[in-house]
């Protein structure tokens, strides 16, 4: 059975504000959190009943009203459920596979801390641990229509060493006691069953986009890729997520090679994946200075290779280019901070308030006035960031968020003289 057909994009999340002002802003959040004190709960529950909390996972079949995913018990011919056990035969989806994001979605150290954090635990389980044995208790309703409250029982076929796996082979796979494959009339020592949503990208759609309606009650909203992707010229040449996500791998011995789907998923996790992503370009507007007047230093930062808005994802990724201007002695004398990102009401309402981030094949520009002077330079460092700093700190302090845990990516660092003259590029392009 082919899994539901993703639906129609759209963009559900009004923009309240695209430019500055502050008065709107208060206003905005005042009335968004006004109405989310009113709402939250029914609508959270609203939501269930229209059918969003099956748009969440599909990978397995749709689930019942708040019901957690059900029991899938191990194909013929496959000795478990265990991304082990299918690495036996496809060795190297498996070894590709460990290398992503997808295996880390329960090791993950940031995952483990905003888990302990969050109040609607067992909803984030159903997109980062999707099988029912990887949850040590099964949902089997929500009590009295409170989404924040499941119903649960016990897991006997709770498997800790298969929740480690995170987003596993079977997850996406796996359903009905059938294994599914992006292609028809293939042959295996295992059922084989044809999901035209796998080679779609439509799939991804199940954990990558949460359902309609500003009330999907995530704490710490997850993401809404597909509907950052759909309208845009790479959408519309036929680019799938898979396209750039899944990267054909030649496979098999060498001599009798063939073409198969990466499972690498690279993302914001991935130096290569963000170079790709995004151009970078700084030049001041001058030819050349005379001391101590202003110099105007333009960045141009370019989304040319990400298929949807750059940052995608969490509204806690960020880009942020910062401007030091830095004396003689190596002190920094003045210092800017430019940010492009995406600011929601906070909370679980899902509300964009501004949205800053960069269409596909499109750029946004900062400028900064730098005043020159002997032996003065600016430092330009943009940097990519998977989280917010304070919201990392908080975690550290009351979630055991190892400090350590990367955040972010240098992708630019350069430094250009400010003393009086012509403008020299710097020797070593970044
Ligand atoms: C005993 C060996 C074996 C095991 C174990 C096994 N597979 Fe397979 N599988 C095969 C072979 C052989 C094929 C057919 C040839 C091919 O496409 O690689 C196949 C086909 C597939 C296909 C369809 C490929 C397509 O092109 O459409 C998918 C998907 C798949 N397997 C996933 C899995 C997953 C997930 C597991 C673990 C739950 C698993 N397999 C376990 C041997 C195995
Ligand atoms: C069963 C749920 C599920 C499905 C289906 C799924 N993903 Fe994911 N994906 C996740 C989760 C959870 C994470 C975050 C894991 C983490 O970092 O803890 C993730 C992370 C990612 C990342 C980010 C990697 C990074 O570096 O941050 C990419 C890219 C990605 N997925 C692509 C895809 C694509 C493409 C598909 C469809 C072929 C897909 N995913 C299907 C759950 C899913
Ligand atoms: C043209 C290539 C391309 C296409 C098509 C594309 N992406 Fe991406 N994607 C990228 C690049 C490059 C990045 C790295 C930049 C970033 O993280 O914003 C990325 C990043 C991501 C991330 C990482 C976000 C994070 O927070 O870790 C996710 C998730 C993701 N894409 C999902 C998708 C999904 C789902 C689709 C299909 C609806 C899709 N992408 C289509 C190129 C593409
Ligand atoms: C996040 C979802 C996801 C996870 C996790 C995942 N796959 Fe896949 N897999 C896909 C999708 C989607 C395709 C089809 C890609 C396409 O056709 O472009 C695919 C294709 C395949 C194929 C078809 C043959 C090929 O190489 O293209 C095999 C075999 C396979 N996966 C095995 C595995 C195994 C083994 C694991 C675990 C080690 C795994 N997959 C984990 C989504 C996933
Ligand atoms: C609808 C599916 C879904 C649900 C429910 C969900 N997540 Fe996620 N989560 C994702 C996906 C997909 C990503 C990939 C990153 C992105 O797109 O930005 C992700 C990424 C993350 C990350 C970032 C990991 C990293 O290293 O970058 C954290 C932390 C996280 N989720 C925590 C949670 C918590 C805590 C909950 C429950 C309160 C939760 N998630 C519920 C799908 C989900």
């Amino acid at each position: 059975m082919p899994g539901p057909t993703p639906s129609t994009p759209r963009r559900s999340r009004p923009v309240i504000l695209r430019d500055g002002g502050a008065l709107t802003l208060l206003l905005a959040g005042g009335l968004g959190l006004l109405l989310f004190s009113w709402f939250s709960h029914k609508q959270a529950v609203v939501g269930l009943e229209s059918g969003g909390f099956a748009s969440v996972v599909h990978a397995v079949p749709p689930l019942k009203e708040g019901e957690g995913p059900p029991r899938i018990v191990p194909p013929e011919g496959v000795p478990s459920l265990s991304a082990e056990a299918c690495g036996q035969c496809h060795p190297e989806a498996y070894a590709e596979w460990q290398q992503s994001q997808h295996s880390k979605g329960w090791r993950n150290p940031l995952f483990q801390a905003e888990f302990a954090r969050a109040d609607t635990l067992w909803l984030c389980l159903n997109c980062h641990t999707p099988l029912q044995a990887q949850q040590p208790e099964v949902v089997t309703g929500v009590e009295a229509g409170h989404i924040e409250r499941p119903l649960t029982e016990p897991n006997p076929a709770w498997d800790p060493a298969l929740r480690d796996e995170g987003v596993t082979c079977a997850g996406c796979h796996v359903r009905e006691g059938m294994i599914y494959g992006p292609r028809p009339d293939v042959r295996a020592p295992h059922p084989v069953a044809h999901d035209p949503n796998l080679a779609s990208g439509g799939m991804c759609d199940t954990c990558h986009q949460i359902p309609e309606g500003p009330f999907p009650f995530y704490e710490g909203a997850p993401c809404a890729d597909r509907f950052d992707f759909a309208d845009g010229p790479w959408a519309r040449n036929d680019f799938t997520c898979n396209s750039c996500h899944m990267r054909t791998r030649l496979r098999g011995p060498e001599g009798n090679q063939r073409e198969g789907s990466g499972h690498f998923f690279p993302g914001a996790h991935s130096p290569a994946m963000l170079e790709e992503a995004i151009a970078i370009r700084v030049a001041p507007t001058l030819p050349l200075w005379a001391d101590k007047q202003k110099v105007p230093f333009n960045i141009r930062l370019t989304n040319r290779g990400a298929g949807h808005l750059l940052p995608i994802g969490r509204p806690d990724r960020r880009i942020t280019v910062t401007w030091e201007v830095i004396d003689g002695s190596g002190r920094v004398v003045r210092s800017r901070e430019d940010t492009v990102t995406r600011r929601m009401l906070p909370g679980p309402v899902q509300v964009d308030l501004r949205d800053g981030r960069i269409q596909p094949l499109s750029f946004r520009e900062f400028t900064f006035k730098a005043r020159s002077a002997p032996r003065h330079v600016l430092r330009v460092t943009v940097r990519y960031h998977l989280s917010g700093a304070s919201e990392k700190a908080r975690l550290v302090r009351h979630w055991d968020l190892p400090a350590d845990t990367p955040d972010h990516t240098v992708l630019f660092a350069q430094e250009y003289s400010l003393s009086p003259g012509p403008y020299r590029p710097p020797a070593s392009p970044s």
